[in-house]
Order: structure tokens, then sequence, then C-alpha cells
């Protein structure tokens, strides 16, 4: 019986050497604890032998039955302590050809884009940006701009109204006299910004869109200086061989009024699907600074003269950047803005 349990200790320490998982352990508890184990072979031969000698023996089998089970838990703890440092090699090292983690840079909207290109190519000309509310008086949207109440125009420039005095501006013009009022002439201003009306939306009208709005008032101002600034103008933001059409308009803030044309972008002035063959793409719309809104603006209409000019910035966007429909702009679509600019 002693030489048993010592070979059965040796080959005890043996296996618990060896045993490397939860599954190894389990292994040696049932060989060495299990029904059909060691131990339990050692108790059987137990009772074969003599009075005297069982007590012996049986003081032996529990020694060793002890020691199967303090082996389980210590190799348990061990095997714990190896697959922490395990893990915690593996974090400390890292592959360096595995591609890394993207970092999301964000983008500026194309509208934002045109409006900035739009704002320094005025700036280069002596231009200084404003802005102005978006929630406007009826009269700063309409009486300053000469357009009387029951004046057919105001149709032409339908509008949200937000109470019997209030309006979401319809154009960016009514800053032509919040401009005027504050800085006094020779002056220069750009104005970009949101405008509202309440159109049926669809490939080309929106309920709410941007205008770039000018206003230029100095002495001595012609429209051949109209002519000039806004020719230059085009040929920088479409190109060299941009040439400009200036048709005759009606807008009641501007005396002689004028309508834009460029020629089409797209194909040269050769005739195509988006400029109806005509060869020409309406740009702007412009004109001298009628009287009436410089003395509103506080200007000696006897000693200043200037121009101003409006212009919708998606429309110059749809056909800078070859886009079809306006909703594409408010959609918000990832892969539609990520496609414009750096
Ligand atoms: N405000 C006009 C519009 O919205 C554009 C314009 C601005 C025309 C300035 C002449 C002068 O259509």
């Amino acid at each position: 019986m002693k030489q048993k349990l010592e070979a059965l200790e040796l080959e005890l320490r043996a296996d618990l050497k060896k045993a490397d998982s939860r599954d190894a352990l389990e292994g040696i508890r049932i060989k060495y604890l299990g029904r059909k184990g060691h131990v339990m072979d050692l108790f059987q031969d137990m009772g074969k032998l003599s009075a005297e000698e069982k007590p012996k023996a049986g003081k032996g089998i529990n020694r060793f039955k002890q020691l199967v089970q303090d082996g389980l838990k210590q190799r348990q703890v061990e095997l714990g302590k190896l697959t922490k440092q395990k893990s915690l090699n593996k974090a400390g090292t890292f592959d360096i050809t595995l591609p890394s983690v993207r970092r999301e840079l964000g983008r500026l909207h194309p509208i934002t884009l045109v409006i900035d290109e739009i704002s320094s190519l005025f700036v280069e000309m002596g231009f200084q940006i404003v802005e102005g509310p978006e929630i406007e008086t009826e009269y700063y949207n309409f009486e300053a701009l000469n357009i009387p109440l029951e004046h057919p125009s105001r149709e032409a420039f339908d509008t949200f109204y937000l109470d019997a005095s209030h309006v979401l501006r319809s154009h960016t013009s009514p800053v032509q006299v919040r401009a005027m009022e504050k800085l006094k002439p020779p002056l220069r201003v750009l104005v970009p910004g949101k405008v509202y009306r309440p159109d049926a939306v669809d490939a080309s009208h929106s309920f709410m869109f941007h205008q770039v709005e000018g206003l230029l008032v100095d002495e001595n101002i012609s429209m051949a200086h109209l002519k000039g600034f806004l020719s230059v103008f085009a040929r920088k933001l479409f190109g060299e061989q941009t040439l400009s059409r200036f048709r005759p308009h009606f807008f009641p803030f501007t005396e002689p009024s004028v309508e834009v044309d460029v020629t089409c972008i797209l194909c040269q002035g050769k005739g195509c699907r988006v400029c109806k063959g005509s060869g020409w793409l309406e740009i702007l719309g412009a004109g001298m600074v009628h009287p009436r809104v410089l003395e509103a603006g506080k200007i000696d209409s006897s000693k200043y003269s200037g121009f101003a000019f409006g212009m919708g910035i998606e429309r110059v966007a749809m056909l800078k950047y070859g886009i079809e429909d306006i909703r594409l702009f408010y959609e918000n679509d990832l892969k539609f803005n990520r496609q414009f600019g750096g």
C-alpha cells in the first residue's frame, strides 16, 4: 500500500505539471477522485487489509486525497496567472502591418464652398462681408426697398409671414438698407445668407435657399461700374472665356434693372440641354440702386449713387458641380456632401 501511494504521488505530480487547461485539470480530478478513480480503488484495496493495517492505510489514502485536492487548486491558480500574462503580452505588442483606425475628417458643404469662393472674389475687389437677420420686418423686406403694400411685385417675392409685421426674409436685399444705415459711403458690402419663399418643392425650387447680395455706393457710380465689376466676377468664377450679357429687367429697388446671363459653362455657348439651346445661363439680378432706397438708407441720393445685385447660391453650385436636383443639398447624405472640395 505504501509503495502504491508513493507511485501514485509521483504520477499525480507529473500530471499536474502537464495540465495546461481547465479541461486537463478536470481530467485529473476524474482520474484520481472520480467514482472509478485511484482513490476509490485504494479504499477498496484497504478493505482487504488486516484490522491493524487498516487505520494506517486509511490515513495514507486520506492524505493522498488531500494532496490531489490541494494540487488541483494550486494548479488552477497558476493557470489563471498564466493566461492573464499571455493576454497582457498580446496587448503589449502590436502588429504594425494592421490598417490604422481611420480618422473621419469633416468636409465643407458645397453651398458653403460656393459662398466662400464668391465672398473671397468680392473681398479681393474691396467688399466687406456683412450679415443680416433672417427674421425681418415688413419694412426692410418691402417698404424700404420701394415695394409698397398692394404693389403687384410683392407677389414676385412671395413671403412667409410670422405675424402682421414680421416675415422670413424673401431675399437678402433688406440688408442693403441695414448696411447703408450703419456704414457711410463709400461702401462695398457682400451679404451671404438664407432666404425663404413658400414655393412648392421640386428639382429646382426649395422653400429655403441661399443668396448673396452685393451693394456698392460711392460718388459718380454708373451702369459702367456695374457691368465692369460683374463681368470680372463672372470670369473669375466661371473661367476667363466667360462672357456676360445684361438684359433689361424690372426690380422695384433698382432703376434701371438688369438680369445678367453668362455663357453656358457646360457647352461654352454652343447650346445644350442645361441652357435650353440658348448658349446663355441667367445667374443674377442687378441694377442701379433706386434713389428711394438710398434715401431709406439715409444716403443723399443727389450726391451718391450705387449698384446692387443678388444671386442664388444653389443655382451657381448646381451649374458649377453639375448637380441636377436642388433637394440633394438639404438631405444631409454624406455620400453626396463628401464629393465636393477639400
Ligand atoms: N432681390 C432680388 C431677388 O431676390 C435680386 C436683386 C438684388 C436684384 C439686388 C437687383 C438688385 O430676386
